[in-house]
């Protein structure tokens, strides 16, 4: 394998990056069991260092020139036209079968997410955002590496927060020998709200914009930031949030749980589920989507 091809897939999966949040964030209510404990003992050494070197690639090369280049590339929408329904199935294409522990595939993620907060009662928009909030991963499907799909994401154009893992990979960032890049508020003015700050280039920032048409805010802020752990989870860059943004923190707390603990074996039913979601779907959003 080239240096480029071992860089563009340092994770042996999607799920490993997703594992790890878990090992980060461990579910609350179910630390106390004993399977937890077990689940936990097998995130041990070998695939903690992948996903090490993936957050070093990603720290690396994640500068703020790196993300206009691809909010160029990929927010004009020229790629493919695809149902929903099809979409799904080119989404599928990412399960990868080197992996014994991955059994279930992208959509059965997206369901148990879904099904999670219709569960508990949430507005139906709400279970559209849990349906649709990785589908955005298809950027790996278009060629792009690992690193530039997922992980935590994190603001680009000011200094980096040490509340971001890894805060120490960011010293091989072009940025970090930036003089106005690595001040406080770098590009950007004080408070001035998420939605002036460019986000590190991911899954969260490209479904967001694919969907910003057709679903509330509060949905909106869900899907574009999702991965933004070092905010929702760690309270860091109060210093670039507006009121709006502090308004919408809820929401995105909200859904965060169901992301991150919503996994079970158990693969949902989807020919018992189909009808509804079809109806979801219908209600929300137009025939075609735009990739
Ligand atoms: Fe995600
Ligand atoms: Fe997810």
């Amino acid at each position: 394998m080239s240096k480029n091809n071992f860089e563009a897939v340092p994770l042996n999966n999607l799920d490993e990056w997703e594992d790890d949040l878990l090992r980060r964030y461990p579910d609350p209510e179910a630390i106390a069991t004993a399977k937890a404990t077990e689940e936990y003992r097998n995130y041990e050494e070998p695939a903690r260092d992948t996903v090490k070197e993936f957050y070093r690639l990603n720290h690396t090369y994640q500068t703020y020139a790196f993300v206009q280049e691809k909010r160029n590339e990929f927010l004009q929408f020229n790629k493919k036209e695809m149902t929903i329904w099809d979409a799904f199935d080119f989404l599928n294409q990412l399960v990868d079968d080197s992996d014994p522990d991955t059994d279930l595939d992208q959509l059965q993620h997206l369901l148990q997410t879904s099904e999670a907060i219709r569960r508990d009662g949430h507005p139906d928009w709400m279970v559209l955002v849990g349906l649709m909030h990785d589908m955005g991963k298809v950027l790996c499907l278009f060629g792009e590496p690992q690193w530039a799909v997922v992980g935590d994401t994190f603001p680009v154009g000011c200094a980096y927060s040490d509340k971001i893992v890894f805060p120490e990979y960011f010293s091989a960032n072009p940025d970090f020998n930036d003089p106005v890049y690595q001040t406080k508020y770098g590009v950007y003015e004080p408070n001035c709200g998420l939605r002036n700050v460019n986000m590190s280039w991911g899954h969260d920032e490209y479904v967001y914009q694919m969907m910003k048409d057709y679903l509330p805010e509060e949905g909106l802020y869900m899907l574009r930031y999702h991965s933004f752990y070092s905010w929702h989870r760690e309270g860091a860059y109060d210093h670039l949030l507006d009121e709006h943004d502090r308004n919408m923190l809820k929401w995105v707390m909200l859904f965060n749980p169901y992301d991150l603990y919503s996994k079970s074996p158990e693969p949902p039913d989807w020919k018992k589920l189909r009808p509804y979601y079809e109806e979801l779907v219908k209600k929300y959003l137009p025939s075609t989507i735009k990739f």
